[in-house]
């Protein structure tokens, strides 16, 4: 079977896939307050992003994540977890969401297929909550857990974004409330991606050494070298479940691993998320409608500029225009 290698022989096997640029949060470090979203015919249909999914997985994809925007505000997403949940040589399909609709929905994904979640959750105070989503309920979301949780995932993950000054003195109750339902939980330095205005990034910083040395007052972490094929790197807690992970963009560089491509909304193939490097495939499936030559041609074109890592940069921001609600997170 082909498979899908870049130029410093890395190969590619994790596709993430925005399905929607929508949200009904509005996080201060993924938007700005006041969005305008994507016209429809400039994002690709569900059948369009079904058959790009599909002709990754001949390429040797083996995991897909679908995200947003908030994936499950798509009208009739469903349709494409079943599609993709039901192809044979995808070892895994599994979504990033912000919690708010899936009580709604856990029952129906868990039977298309899903094995695994994250669910952004960075705040256990419902007034800090809604300040950093601009929106957000944190009951909806704790009760979008708690029905994932019931309805018996074979992962749940957390993911926490810390910021210094706003959340940083919740990173031990995050812990101790995942630690407590056996849910693996991922702290994420925020990555300068759109301008935003509400805060200064640099100032914001807070480095996942920082986070671990407020762990360790607490509880014992210990090393891991496990994967779970996303840039995390996992710690564990002795006598818990849970593995704690954090997303190290500025401090511990993860790409030389880097295993992955990821599909705007608009069908650009991004191959790195630190730079605009990509590839259109919505012209090409446009085009040429359902033909997976002209596609897998486009594709692999990728591997040819697909860059050997990101360089963030805190105090220049923003290098990279485009807000995480488009990028696929
Ligand atoms: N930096 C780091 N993480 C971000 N997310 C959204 N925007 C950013 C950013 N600028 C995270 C969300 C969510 C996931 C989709 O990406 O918190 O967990
Ligand atoms: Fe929505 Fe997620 Fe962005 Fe928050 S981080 S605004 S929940 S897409």
């Amino acid at each position: 079977m082909a498979k899908l290698i870049d130029r410093f022989g890395r190969e590619v096997t994790y596709l993430r896939m925005s399905v929607t640029d929508r949200c009904d949060f509005r996080c201060v470090y993924c938007m700005s307050e006041d969005m305008t979203f994507l016209p429809k015919e400039q994002v690709l249909t569900l059948e369009e992003l079904a058959f790009i999914g599909e002709t990754f997985v001949d390429l040797g994809v083996k995991k897909i994540r679908l995200t947003g925007g908030e994936p499950l505000v798509r009208h009739n997403v469903q349709q494409l977890f079943r599609h993709l949940g039901a192809l044979e040589n995808l070892d895994e399909l599994t979504f990033t969401t912000n919690g708010s609709h899936l009580s709604q929905y856990a029952t129906e994904l868990k039977e298309s297929g899903v094995k695994r979640i994250n669910i952004s959750l960075d705040s256990l105070k419902a007034d800090r909550f809604k300040e950093l989503t601009r929106i957000g309920k944190l009951e909806k979301v704790l009760e979008g857990i708690d029905s994932a949780i019931a309805n018996g995932f074979d992962r749940i993950k957390l993911n926490a974004v810390i910021l210094s000054g706003r959340n940083d003195d919740e990173v031990l109750s995050l812990l101790r409330y995942a630690l407590g339902r056996g849910l693996d939980i991922s702290y994420i330095e925020e990555m300068p991606l759109g301008a935003i205005t509400e805060h200064n990034r640099g100032e914001a910083f807070c480095s996942s050494q920082a986070l671990r040395d407020i762990i360790s007052e607490e509880f014992e972490l210990i090393p891991t070298s496990e994967n779970t094929g996303g840039p995390s790197r996992y710690w564990r807690v002795p006598g818990y479940d849970s593995r704690v992970g954090f997303i190290s963009p500025h401090s511990e560089n993860f790409c030389d691993t880097c295993n992955r491509v990821r599909l705007t909304v608009e069908g650009r193939l991004l191959l790195c998320l630190g730079n605009e490097h990509s590839i259109d495939l919505r012209s090409v499936v446009r085009a040429y409608p359902g033909d997976k030559e002209k596609l897998t041609e486009a594709i692999m074109q990728g591997m040819e500029i697909k860059p050997e890592r990101h360089y963030f940069e805190l105090e220049n921001e923003p290098q990279i225009l485009r807000f995480m609600n488009t990028t696929g997170g």
